[in-house]
């Protein structure tokens, strides 16, 4: 096994000793370093334990780690194990119990199960999403697909990347003091502290950098966005990009995404856009990384998914079904469809989030959706 395994709450160095010879690397933290935005930890560990003999206070601080790190897995050591105790360790999140008396082979196994419960990465780090055509739905995807994967995976950033005209703040209904502008205004001293001051914590744990009000003093400097990015793919295990088309530093400035998304539709001015701003990117990167994906799809259009990849020259990644109301509910609430698992919209965003975990599987909903309109296809990959 290897990996790091944060420690908190140990009055001596018995659990240090035996993550080590494990084979892992401890680090001993402190609750607040965890639990609090402003924590002090430049990398998350991949487990925690909590030595809760002494103070048994710090169980109600699990909820807040968790909160914070959905993703991580976290053991704790106990006198022994009372069902009191180990109905609030569970309520808080713990995934798993250690009691005395502490020995190498019941760490390494609990380390072990706490670690294969871990959800697996997303298929790369840094996602840009583009819409092909104003409207087309770019933002709803990016809002969902990051909240969705912050769901699911913990430790997701979304950056709002239309400066002075983004509104995902609206769609995840917060109100941000700091923005983007800050953030690029100030590239050369980035550090985490001012980095996490800038970001906008939302309710379901994924940040935001938001847009501004306030327009850049300068012109978009690719450059200062590459640093940014850079910098901020150090602390979090996804990064959603939702990318102003018609701005071209902003198109050059992605070189860090794993994958690009051209959002599009079943219209023809749409997808003529589209056309001319895949070939761009893919002067740039290259066609690996590019991809569509279909909003408002539409089964009775006369444009078919087939259609679209021959006249975009690209691949359909995934198709979104239309369903207005909700949609339009969500983006009035401030409340993002996938924080919830209700509604074929909400579903078909976790469905794609799952799709991208595990690439090699067609999920139903994928091989449902591709297989009406092209059916001799399971898949558009
Ligand atoms: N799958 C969908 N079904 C129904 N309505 C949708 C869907 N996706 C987006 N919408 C609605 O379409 C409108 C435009 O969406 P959105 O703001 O995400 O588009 P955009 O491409 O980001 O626009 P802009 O070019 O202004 O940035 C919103 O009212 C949104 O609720
Ligand atoms: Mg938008």
């Amino acid at each position: 096994m290897n990996g790091t395994v944060g420690i908190i709450g140990a009055r001596d160095r018995q659990i240090e000793e035996l993550v080590r010879s494990a084979g892992m690397r401890p680090v001993v933290v402190q609750v607040e370093d965890l639990a609090s935005p402003r924590g002090a930890l430049s990398s998350s560990p991949d487990v925690v334990i909590v030595d809760v003999r002494a103070d048994r206070q710090l169980l109600t601080q699990i909820a807040a780690i968790k909160r914070r790190h959905p993703s991580m897995g976290v053991a704790i050591v106990v006198p022994a194990l009372e069902p009191e105790l180990m109905l609030l360790a569970m309520r808080a999140g713990v995934t798993e119990c250690l009691a005395e008396p502490l020995t190498q082979g019941a760490i390494e196994s609990a380390i072990g199960r706490v670690m294969v419960q871990r959800t697996a990465p997303v298929e790369g780090r840094v996602f840009a999403i583009i819409g092909a055509k104003g409207g087309v739905g770019a933002t709803t995807i990016a809002v969902n697909f990051a909240e969705s994967i912050a769901r699911s995976a913990g430790e997701t950033l979304l950056i709002d990347l239309h400066v002075a005209t983004g509104d995902a703040a609206v769609f995840l209904g917060v109100d941000p003091r700091f923005t983007i502008v800050d953030a690029l205004e100030n590239t050369q001293r980035l550090d985490e502290n001012f980095f996490r001051g800038l970001v906008m914590h939302t309710p379901s744990g994924l940040d935001l950098l938001a847009a501004s009000v306030r327009l850049l003093a300068t012109q978009l400097d690719p450059q200062r966005v590459r640093t940014l990015v850079d910098f901020a793919v150090r602390y979090y295990r996804a990064i959603v990009i939702d990318v102003p088309r018609t701005d071209a530093a902003a198109l050059d400035a992605l070189d860090a995404a794993s994958s690009i998304f051209v959002v599009v539709n079943h219209e023809l001015p749409t997808l003529s856009n589209a056309y001319r701003l895949v070939a761009r990117l893919r002067q740039k990167y290259g066609s690996d990384r590019i991809s569509l994906l279909v909003n408002r799809s539409d089964k009775h259009s006369d444009i078919s998914l087939s259609d679209i990849e021959k006249a975009v020259n690209a691949r359909v990644k995934h198709i979104f079904p239309s369903d207005y109301k909700p949609a339009l509910a969500a983006a009035n609430h401030g409340q993002p469809l996938a924080r919830s698992s209700e509604g074929r919209l909400a579903g078909s965003f976790h469905e794609f989030v799952r799709a991208l975990t595990a690439p090699d599987k067609p999920t139903e909903d994928t091989r449902r959706m591709f297989g009406w309109l092209t059916p001799k296809r399971s898949h558009a990959d």
